[in-house]
This record gives structure tokens, sequence and C-alpha cells, in this order.
């Protein structure tokens, strides 16, 4: 099993960064290879609603996308993990997810039949709504849906970093598992 981890954060060692590390652990541990991608790192422009991708399966702009999508193709599970800002994903992770919209709805099913995990850490308020909202992108496709895995949103109280939290770390590292273990199963869950 192949499983991609997508983290939005500028902040490599940062908290969002930290608990998708875990859950690449975790399915590494149950032996999947894994990889992760950096989206503040990577070059991806604004959605033009140009519609060419649903013209041609492809997107127009000359950046970063087409590369990530293709590793998106070729993965059986996906770890989505964004900060929450203002109750929701960051921009970085919003933008990627708006680039993906019209190949999961129209030009074809991106995220269809994957396994997905959505994770957010936030200060106070939003990390659960976050997590949910990352973890249900897939299963809205008009072809073929993906499955949620599960949810991680971590609230980093009193000043507290996810590294303080090493109940949540080992939840993290049981959902990175519980993918691959969904996947051997064939788990289908909408
Ligand atoms: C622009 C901005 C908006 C934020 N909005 C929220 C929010 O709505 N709720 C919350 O509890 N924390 C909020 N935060 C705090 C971040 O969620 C928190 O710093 C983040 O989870 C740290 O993750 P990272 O270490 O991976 O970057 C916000 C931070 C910034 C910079």
């Amino acid at each position: 099993m192949k499983i991609i981890g997508i983290y939005s954060s500028a902040n490599a060692k940062g908290n969002s960064a930290t608990i998708l590390r875990e859950a690449l652990i975790g399915a590494k541990l149950a032996k999947a290879e894994v990889d992760e991608i950096a989206l503040s790192k990577s070059n991806i422009g604004f959605c033009k609603a140009c519609m060419y991708c649903v013209r041609k399966g492809k997107c127009l702009q000359d950046d970063d996308f087409e590369d990530i999508c293709k590793k998106i193709l070729d993965a059986d599970g996906i770890i989505f993990s964004s900060p929450t800002f203002s109750c929701a994903p960051n921009i970085v992770m919003k933008n990627f997810i708006e680039r993906l919209k019209l190949f999961k709805y129209i030009a074809s099913s991106t995220l269809g039949g994957k396994y997905i995990i959505g994770l957010s850490t936030a200060k106070s308020f939003g990390a659960n709504k976050t997590a949910k909202y990352l973890a249900s992108i897939g299963i809205g496709s008009i072809y073929i849906k993906s499955h949620i895995t599960g949810t991680l949103g971590v609230l980093l109280r009193d000043g507290k970093t996810i590294n303080d939290m090493p109940n949540y770390l080992k939840k993290a590292r049981a959902l990175g598992t519980k993918m691959v273990k969904d996947y051997n199963k064939k788990v289908l869950i909408h």
C-alpha cells in the first residue's frame, strides 16, 4: 500500500506536520510505503476556473500541481494535515483542494477509491471541524468516492505543542496503522 501525507503549514517541524509524520510512522509500521509532500514549499497557483482541466484532463498552469496530482493518483491512501485557520484549513491547503475539485468532480475522480485521513491542530477551537472537512473532500465525487479511515483534531490549549501531548501522537499513529488495515480488509467507509 502506498500512502502520501500532505501538509500545508509553513512550519515543517510544527504541530500539524508532526501529527502527520506520526500517522505516517503508524502506516509504515503496518508495512505501507509512505511519502510526504509539503504544500507550502510547492508552487501551486490559484484555480482560474478556466475549465481547461475538464476539457483536457490536466491543468493549464505550469506549476507543481500536476506532479503532486500524479503522486496522489499513484497512492492508495492520502493523509491531509492542516493547521486550523479561521475555523477551516489554511489557505495553502484550501487552494490545493480547489485545484483538485474539478478533477474530483468532473475530469476524473482523483481521490476515488482511496483511503483518506484528515488531521488538524488549532490553538483553541475548530480543529475537529477542519479535520472532518479534510477527510470528506473525496466523498462528493460523481464517479468513485473515497473511504474515510478517520479524523483527528487536536486543541493545543495552555500553550502546549503536540509534542507535549503523547496521547494524541499515539492516536495519530494508530490512525495511520488503521488506514493500512482498512485497505487490507477492503473496508468501505463513505
Ligand atoms: C491566521 C491564523 C488563523 C488561526 N485561526 C485559528 C482558529 O480559528 N482556531 C484556533 O483555535 N486556532 C487558530 N489559529 C492557531 C493555529 O491553528 C495554530 O497555531 C496551528 O494549529 C499551529 O499549527 P502548525 O504548528 O502546524 O503551524 C490561527 C493561526 C493563524 C496564524
